[in-house]
Parts: structure tokens; sequence; C-alpha cells
């Protein structure tokens, strides 16, 4: 499939694993690169400049294709070295880096002068008209629906795309709710170029995760996602667990009171408890509506190709047969 977004980034198939705390690691990103889509790092996971050079050059062992590096803007406990993070993807020769959280322009000088493309991750139209402004190459348009912070808009997907395709003049890939081909196909149609996937790549054999991780998502429903921290305006979509319904509770009663302090058991230091070590009711994790979807634990390979079959079945069979009646 030749899409703008597989042009742009030198792939095979328009497919992208968004940066994933604790989950997008070395493993993962060059398994996604090598099945022909983009996989990606997720640079605050390392934490320091030197432990993302290990990580870069751990996956360019693996992977002879493009991958890129996530760059998270959020409000931290302790403020990551952002300057030094940045200055060892720029030195490590990464091919893409994509952004999220926060405004990246800050940072386009220096990343387009290395010639790297940027594809920066957001959940309204008018920050991705915002980031087409400043010279991104591309956006991630992640809609209500997404494993992770979805924004203060609760705009789904069939509305957020085509909101987006008739803005946007950069291509943009859908985000959020994407499992398989029939999302694929459903992006293409509402003028995305591709789509980016988190909660899914959850579920392969190549994630860096506890096995208790993947089957979490397997057993998972649509209905098994909470939306926490919105009094906060920091809105996480995660997995519902005891931990988590212990946040909301904290929520209710406190309302406009809350403060992050209050929920500092439930939300800090959670990441390595779950995803290391398998306690996946340590507290609040991300994660998407599209658990209901998934189903199996395919290699990356399996399910990129999976993709890309069902894609081309639905666009040359179904779709075909349906307009030829
Ligand atoms: C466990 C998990 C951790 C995530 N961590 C990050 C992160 O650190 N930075 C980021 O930009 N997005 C993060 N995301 C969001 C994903 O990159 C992606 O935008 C989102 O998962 C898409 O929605 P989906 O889960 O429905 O596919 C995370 C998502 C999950 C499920």
């Amino acid at each position: 499939m030749k899409t703008r977004i597989t042009e742009l980034f030198g792939i095979e198939h328009p497919i992208i694993q968004g940066g994933m705390h604790f989950v997008g690691l070395a493993e993962l990103a060059s398994a996604v690169s090598n099945a022909g889509g983009l996989g990606i790092i997720t640079g605050l996971t390392q934490g320091t400049p030197e432990k993302l050079a290990d990580e870069i050059a751990r996956c360019r062992e693996m992977a002879d294709k493009p991958f890129g590096v996530n760059m998270t803007f959020l409000p931290a406990v302790r403020p990551p070295d952002y300057p030094g993070l940045f200055k060892v993807i720029v030195e490590s020769g990464v091919e893409v880096v994509e952004t999220a959280g926060n405004n990246p322009s800050q940072w386009l000088p220096m990343l387009k002068e290395a010639g790297i493309k940027v594809i920066h991750k957001c959940t309204s139209v008018r920050h991705a008209l915002k980031a087409q402004r400043i010279g991104c190459d591309a956006v991630s348009v992640d809609g209500f629906e997404c494993g992770g912070h979805p924004g203060e808009d609760d705009v789904p997907n069939f509305i957020l795309l085509p909101r987006a395709a008739e803005e946007l003049e950069i291509p943009f890939v859908s985000s959020g709710g994407m499992a398989d081909g029939r999302s694929l196909v459903a992006s293409l149609a509402m003028g995305a170029e591709g789509m980016n996937m988190g909660t899914r790549f959850i579920a392969t054999k190549e994630a860096p995760v506890h096995e208790n991780v993947k089957q979490a998502l397997v057993a998972a429903s649509e209905l098994d996602t909470r939306l926490i921290m919105r009094p906060l305006r920091n809105t996480e979509r995660v997995l519902t667990n005891a931990g988590v319904e212990r946040l909301l509770e904290k929520e209710r009663a406190l309302g406009s009171e809350l403060k992050f302090e209050d929920i500092i058991p439930e939300v800090a230091g959670i990441y390595p408890k779950v995803m290391q070590e398998g306690d996946v009711d340590a507290g609040a994790w991300s994660c998407g509506m599209v658990a209901g979807l998934i189903h199996d634990v395919p290699t990356v390979k399996e399910l990129v190709d999976r993709i890309m079959s069902e894609a081309d079945s639905i666009i040359t069979q179904r779709l075909a047969s349906i307009q030829a009646s």
C-alpha cells in the first residue's frame, strides 16, 4: 500500500506503533519496523540521554528499517532532561520523532536541520492545525477512544478524522481504537493516510511486557476502560482495576478540591510494577477501548500481515462487490 505516510517515512505499510511508556522499548519498535510499519521507542521511559542512546543503538542492531522516538511533554513530578534527550536523538541518526502532549515548536529547528521527520500526536483539529503551522511533517489524530491521554474535547474518531481531513494539508494518521484491517480501511476512507496503534501492539509476542498484561487485554472488553484525572484536566484512559476505582472514588469525594498529591498512590511509579512485574492491579495504566477488539497475542509480523491482507480483501472484495451490486 502506498500513501503519503508510507512515502514520508519510507515504510512499506501505513501502520505506526505509538510511543508507550514501558512498552515502546527496542524489542517492540524493531519488530514493528521489521514488519514494514514504523516502530517507536518511548524516550521518557529511558529517562536519561545515556540510556536513550543505548536503547536506540539496541533498536538499530535489531532493525534494518526506519524507526522513531517518542518525546512526550506532560506534567511530571521531576521534569526530564529534554535538551539532553533531543541531542541524543539528533546525534544517533533516528529517522522520525513522534511528539505528544504539548507544542513541540522549541525542538523543531534542531530536528529539521538534522533531516528528522516529525509527526505530532494531538487530540483536536485546532492542535493539528497548529502542528501544521509550526512545520510538523504529519500528525497523528488521537480520538476520544484512545488509550492514554485523549484530551478534554471528547470527540471520537468518526467525527475527528473527517474534520481533520477537511482542514489539514499535511498527511495524518488515525489514532485511537485502531486494531485491524477494518480500522485501516475506515481510516483511509475518512481521509487518513494510515493508522497509529497503541493498545493493540501491547498484545503481541514481541511486546516486552509481562504476560499478565497481554492476557488482561485479551480478557478486557470495550467497557473496561475508565477516564481518570479529568478534574485535573489531565484526562487519561486506563484499564479499570481496584486501584483505578479507588482513585475515581477520591475524585468523586474531593470534587474540585482534588489535587495530584491525593492520587499519587494510584498513579505514580505504576508502570514498572504493571509492565515488568505483571501486577496489573497495581494502579492506573493506559489502555484503549480497543481492548474489546483484542482476542489474541500474535507476533507483530502476523498482526501487521493480517491487517494488510484483511484491508486488501475489504477493498477488493467486500467493497467492490457492494459497489458492483
Ligand atoms: C500503555 C500505554 C502507554 C502509553 N504511553 C504513551 C506515552 O508515553 N507517550 C505518548 O505520546 N503516548 C502514549 N500512549 C498513547 C499511544 O501512543 C497511542 O496514541 C494510543 O495508545 C492510541 O490509542 P489505542 O490505544 O486505542 O491504539 C500510551 C498508550 C498506552 C496504551
